[in-house]
């Protein structure tokens, strides 16, 4: 159902199994067309290795477009571990894993993702070269989640002054579903610029964090169908379906979550609706950006200039969804591909 474009099959789907440290994982390179294929790490507890499959696929072709739509001389990809990080996590598993990595021999560089952290990238870096977002203390750039959530702030603004004539959420209710590495610091974004924030996170804990941190916070039991000017997701994907369209009551939908739509249709039906989706990978590419920046050695404040910049990125893109008449997903993928179109020519593919 996502093969809408022509952004091509992947080039490569590594499947693994490594019996002595129950290391079970699943690596996909969409594309290697404009540089090596970066993409996180996720380790997850899927119901089946085709869930795995899907997951890993839908998020390495996302990598392709996020890449290609910032500008950064990346390809796609990502990985998936099957497991509760929580207890299936050790570093006997995280070393075979490294290996797995350096055995493609540096087409896919692997970073953070939902369930692994900076510190697991240490430990996958002591057996692979081709890892980012290790700890600063390690010679990484660090946790990713900041420069995400404020790549996403900067969305949210740009996609406010579109709806609403001035680039602040200053008195708007915005709707962070997700209270993780990157929506505990979206919220705090959000409270300094003056909105009403309502959260919501199905881990107590994550809760309590946010409440202790930023008072100013109403912590609820969900936020989709809440009454809400912005909804931000930022805890897993598929939450914008035809079942919650119809109980949205933002105008804007704009966060962190990689493969927000359940389907491309979707977005059909939110535009049909007056609501303007930032696409996600625009909206979530600050991470990426960040990690992108230890590849040319670039300091932490050319890094953060580059994320403000996502702003000028959305605008554009809203911009050009407007003139064509089309929906934002389609301006992104229209953007992303023709940058991937020149890259084949250029590359002599035609
Ligand atoms: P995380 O794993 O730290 O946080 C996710 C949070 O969502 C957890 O606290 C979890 O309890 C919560 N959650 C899970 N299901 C939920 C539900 N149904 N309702 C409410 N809360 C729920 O992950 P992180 O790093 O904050 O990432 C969040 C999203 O942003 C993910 O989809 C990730 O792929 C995406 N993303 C993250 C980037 C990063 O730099 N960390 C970069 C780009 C995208």
């Amino acid at each position: 159902p996502f093969a809408e474009d022509d952004l091509g099959t992947h080039e490569r789907i590594v499947h693994a199994h490594d019996e002595r440290s129950g290391l079970r994982a699943i690596i996909a390179i969409h594309s290697t067309l404009l540089g090596p294929a970066l993409g996180g790490t996720r380790f997850y507890p899927y119901p089946d290795a085709g869930s795995a499959l899907t997951d890993v696929l839908r998020l390495s072709r996302g990598m392709t477009l996020k890449a290609a739509v910032s500008g950064l001389d990346l390809g796609g990809g990502k990985a998936v571990i099957l497991g509760d990080p929580r207890r299936a996590k050790t570093a006997t598993l995280l070393e075979a894993y490294g290996r797995l990595v350096e055995s493609l021999g540096g087409t896919y560089i692997t970073a953070g993702d939902v369930g692994t952290t900076s510190d697991d990238m240490d430990v996958i870096g002591r057996t692979t070269r081709h890892v980012v977002a290790r700890t600063a203390a390690a010679g990484g750039s660090g946790d990713s989640a900041p420069m995400t959530a404020l790549g996403v702030f900067e969305a949210m603004r740009a996609a406010a002054g579109r709806t609403w004539g001035a680039p602040t959420l200053d008195g708007r209710t915005v709707g962070v579903e997700g209270l993780g590495k990157v929506g505990r610091h979206l919220v705090a974004l959000l409270v300094e610029d003056g909105a009403r924030v309502l959260a919501a996170d199905v881990d107590p804990q994550a809760c309590a964090d946010v409440s202790r941190d930023v008072p100013e916070v109403t912590i609820v039991d969900r936020v989709v169908d809440a009454e809400l000017d912005v909804y931000a997701p930022c805890a897993m994907g598929a939450t914008v379906s035809a079942t919650t369209v119809p109980g949205l009551t933002a105008r804007i939908v704009c966060g962190a979550a990689n493969n927000q739509l359940a389907t491309p249709q979707v977005e059909d039906e939110l535009s049909a609706r007056g609501v303007l989706w930032v696409p996600d990978f625009v909206a979530n590419s600050g991470g990426l950006i960040q990690v992108a920046g230890e590849r040319t050695a670039s300091t932490a404040d050319d890094v953060r200039s580059r994320v403000l910049a996502v702003h000028g990125t959305v605008d554009g893109i809203l911009a050009l969804a407007a003139e064509h008449g089309e929906t934002p997903g389609r301006a992104a993928v229209r953007v992303a591909q023709a940058r991937l179109d020149d890259a084949r020519t250029r590359a002599g593919g035609g």
